[in-house]
C-alpha cells in the first residue's frame, strides 16, 4: 500500500480532468497478477492563499480515509475554507487547549489520549468500512476526546487524588463524572448547531461502558455505544495503564497490552482491539 501527497500550482486543471482519468471505481487487476488488485482513494482540497498548508495537508488525509472507508472513491472538498470556518476551528481548537489546561490531573494524559484516538481511528478507517465516520468527525473524534474527563471538575479532589483504594461509596461519587461532563457540554450555548460539542458529549457519557454491556452510566451494550466513546476507551485505559498516577505505578506497554486482552479492564470491541494490537509498535516508539 502506497499513499503520497501532490501539491499543485493549478488545481482547477486536476479538477477538470477528474471525470475523464480518474473517474473509475472499478477495482483493476494488475497485468500478470490476475489475485492481485489495485485500488485508489484520493482525497482532495484546494488550498486558499491564506489556508495554512498544514491544516490543508490534514483535511485532504482526512478526505483521503473517508474515501478509502467508502472503497476506492474520490472525496473532493472544493473549496478552501471560508475565514469564519477557519477562524472556528482554530477557536475550538483554543477552547480545547485551555481545557486540557485546567484539567491538571493530566495535560499530558490528554494530549496522549488524544494522538492514541488518532491511531487508533485512523486504523479502524482503513481496517473496515462498517462505521459510517465523516470527515468532520474524523476531525472531531481526537479534538473531542480532550474532553472525555471534563466532569471530574465537580468530583471532591480528595477523592479524585486520593492514593489508595477507593471505598464503594468514593467510587460511586468519580462514576459521577460522565454525567456531570455530558450535562455540561449539553449545557453550553452552542450545542444544538455544533457536531464537535455533541460528539464530546458521546465521549464524555459513554468512555466508561464496556462491549459487554457492564461499564457505566447507562450500560449500553456493542455498538450501541458511540464508536467515538468506544475508541476514547480504548486509548483511557491503555494510557491509564502505562502512566503512573497517585494510586498506582506505571505498567510496561507489553503488561497493559496482556491486562487489556485478557478482558481485565472491562470487555472491548474486538476489532479495535485488533486496531491496538497493529499499531502496538507504534505506540512503544511513543505516542
Ligand atoms: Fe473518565
Amino acid at each position: 500500500m502506497q499513499s503520497f501527497a501532490h501539491f499543485t500550482p493549478t488545481p482547477q486543471k486536476i479538477v477538470a480532468q477528474k471525470p475523464k482519468t480518474i473517474s473509475s471505481k472499478e477495482e483493476t487487476t494488475l497485468p500478470g497478477y490476475p489475485h492481485l488488485h489495485l485500488s485508489l482513494s484520493i482525497g482532495a482540497v484546494l488550498q486558499g492563499s491564506a489556508d495554512p498548508l498544514e491544516e490543508a495537508v490534514h483535511r485532504a488525509d482526512s478526505l483521503m480515509y473517508q474515501a478509502k472507508a467508502k472503497k476506492n472513491a474520490i472525496v473532493l472538498e472544493v473549496g478552501p475554507l471560508t475565514l469564519r470556518e477557519r477562524n472556528l476551528r482554530q477557536q475550538r481548537k483554543r477552547q480545547i487547549l485551555i481545557v486540557e489546561f485546567r484539567n491538571g490531573e493530566s495535560g499530558l494524559h490528554v494530549q496522549h489520549i488524544r494522538a492514541l484516538t488518532e491511531k487508533i481511528l485512523d486504523h479502524l478507517l482503513e481496517k473496515t468500512s462498517d462505521y459510517k465516520i465523516s470527515a468532520e468527525e474524523q476531525d472531531n473524534i481526537p479534538l473531542a476526546s480532550a474532553l472525555h474527563d471534563i466532569g471530574k471538575i465537580t468530583i471532591d479532589e480528595n477523592i479524585l487524588n486520593k492514593p489508595g483504594r477507593l471505598t464503594k461509596e468514593e467510587f460511586e461519587v468519580i462514576k459521577t463524572h460522565c454525567m456531570q461532563g455530558a450535562n455540561m457540554l449539553r449545557r453550553l450555548e452552542n450545542f444544538e448547531d455544533e457536531p464537535l460539542l455533541q460528539t464530546a458529549y458521546d465521549i464524555a457519557r459513554w468512555h466508561h461502558e464496556r462491549w459487554d454491556g457492564r461499564g457505566y452510566p447507562d450500560g449500553l451494550k456493542g455498538n450501541d455505544i458511540p464508536i467515538s466513546a468506544q475508541i476514547v476507551s480504548l486509548a483511557d485505559v491503555y494510557d491509564a495503564l502505562t502512566s503512573e498516577r497517585c494510586y498506582k505505578e506505571a505498567f510496561s506497554h507489553e503488561t497493559a497490552m496482556r491486562m487489556i486482552l485478557n478482558g481485565e479492564c472491562g470487555a472491548f470491541n474486538p476489532l479495535l482491539l485488533e486496531c491496538l494490537t497493529d499499531i502496538q509498535a507504534e505506540l512503544q516508539k511513543k505516542l
